[in-house]
């Protein structure tokens, strides 16, 4: 069975949108289109429910109702429980509230494995806990191809190690790890650990419960929902770490790594995302439960991106000029594409986007990956990234836009 694109497509307003017409999108690591179930819900929030939720009136209590909804389904497809899943305002702030409960939770002397392939946000938090008097270790990618090999892993783990934080997938190496492998490792070392979901999720989500991390990380907002974070913790670990909340919640899971007030209005748009993937799982006859039926979309989505996938990859790694970073087969990785070119990296975006396509360059808080691969960071990369809803019509517009700016 194949994705069926046409009805994906109905499902996100802007491929109707006249401003939108005759461009393709490129950009969608840094954030996806929305869909529609989720645009409907914020808009009913915002008409219907603006009001403090959880109290007995009738809009306060749909709006409680439908918050519960968001984490309910999504942590159902998660294979997780309800109390696992928290929503903050990004990923970004979520890794600071984690890295703060560690902080408290580690004593000196400790060690936490950190990588250079990861995305700021899962890293820069982290290393910050050496001036605790932590032990910051580093697992370093593979300078020509940007992998993360799991015996150099294994060198660094031993028993004062209570942490190890990788990415699902790197949002420029795009080379999908082992995150079940990985997770073995650590957990037979002793440690937990902290999985960076945000580039892979966008492409099927998956069953956390099978894959083994303590804490899975996503950004809402690049898998077709509202601007949120969305952070697994797993019960024993979440329940172990220094409660970061008001102390009068402790006892609640979801409500301890959220310091904040939560974007009520956001937080039930997610549910939205639930009813996409619903509809997805629905059209294409996909049964059983919901972690079943989310690894049904899952797959067809990334059967969908991989056969776009390899004919970009083909054309990147058969130009002299155009270096592509991590795999150049389209089973190993995401379809987020990052090219190291003889132009600036933002100017290659820049000349694309007259003629219609959507695509960013520079380092898209990957620092410390780039370099480490001996990217020139004045340069930069131009990424082309993509999910299920691209056409091939698109790839084939970009393609022979590339041949133009190239
Ligand atoms: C791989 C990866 N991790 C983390 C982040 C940070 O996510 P947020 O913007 O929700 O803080 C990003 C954002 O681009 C990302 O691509």
């Amino acid at each position: 069975m194949e994705l069926d694109i046409n009805f994906v497509r109905a499902q996100f307003p802007a491929f109707e949108q006249a401003s939108l017409q005759g461009q393709a999108f490129f950009e969608n690591a840094g954030g996806s289109y929305t869909c529609r179930p989720v645009i409907e819900r914020l808009t009913r929030f915002y008409h219907e429910r603006k009001v403090q939720p959880y109290a007995p009136y009738e809009a306060s209590r749909l709006g409680g109702e439908e918050m519960d909804e968001a984490r309910l389904r999504l942590a159902a497809i998660l294979g997780v429980d309800t109390d696992e899943l928290s929503f903050g305002p990004s990923t970004t702030q979520n890794t600071y509230v984690l890295a703060q409960a560690f902080r408290q939770w580690m004593q000196p002397g400790d060690a936490i494995i950190v990588t250079n392939q990861d995305h700021e946000a899962n890293t820069g938090p982290w290393r910050r806990l050496a001036d605790e008097g932590i032990e910051v270790r580093e697992w370093r990618i593979d300078p020509e191809t940007g992998h993360l090999d799991t015996e150099q892993l294994e060198n660094l783990l031993d028993d004062k190690v209570r942490l190890v934080c990788f990415p699902h997938c790197s949002n420029v190496v795009g080379e999908i790890n082992p995150v079940t492998e990985i997770a073995a490792l650590a957990h037979a070392a002793g440690a937990f650990v902290c999985v960076d979901g945000v580039s892979y999720a966008p492409h099927g989500l998956p069953d956390v419960g099978t894959l083994g991390a303590d804490i899975y990380l996503f950004s809402t907002y690049k898998i077709y929902g509202p601007h949120q974070g969305g952070m697994v913790i797993r019960r024993a670990l979440g329940n172990m770490l220094p409660n970061q909340g008001h102390y009068f919640n402790a006892d609640t899971l979801y409500k301890r790594f959220t310091p904040a007030g939560p974007d009520h209005a956001q937080i039930a748009a997610c549910a939205g995302m639930a009813d996409y993937f619903d509809a997805l799982a629905d059209h294409h006859g996909l049964e059983g439960t919901a972690v079943a039926r989310g690894a049904g979309v899952h797959d067809l989505m990334r059967a969908h991106e991989t056969k776009l996938l390899q004919p970009v990859l083909d054309f990147a790694a058969a130009r002299n000029s155009v270096r592509l970073l991590g795999p150049k087969d389209a089973s190993m990785r995401a379809p987020t594409v990052a090219l190291a070119c003889e132009k600036a990296g933002a100017d290659l975006a820049t000349a694309l986007a007259p003629m219609g396509i959507m695509a960013g360059g520079g380092d898209f808080y990957a620092v410390r990956a780039l370099e480490a691969q001996g990217v020139d960071q004045a340069k930069g990369v131009l990424r082309l990234s993509f999910v299920h809803y691209t056409s091939r019509e698109e790839i084939d517009r970009l393609l022979t836009a590339l041949e133009t700016v190239l």
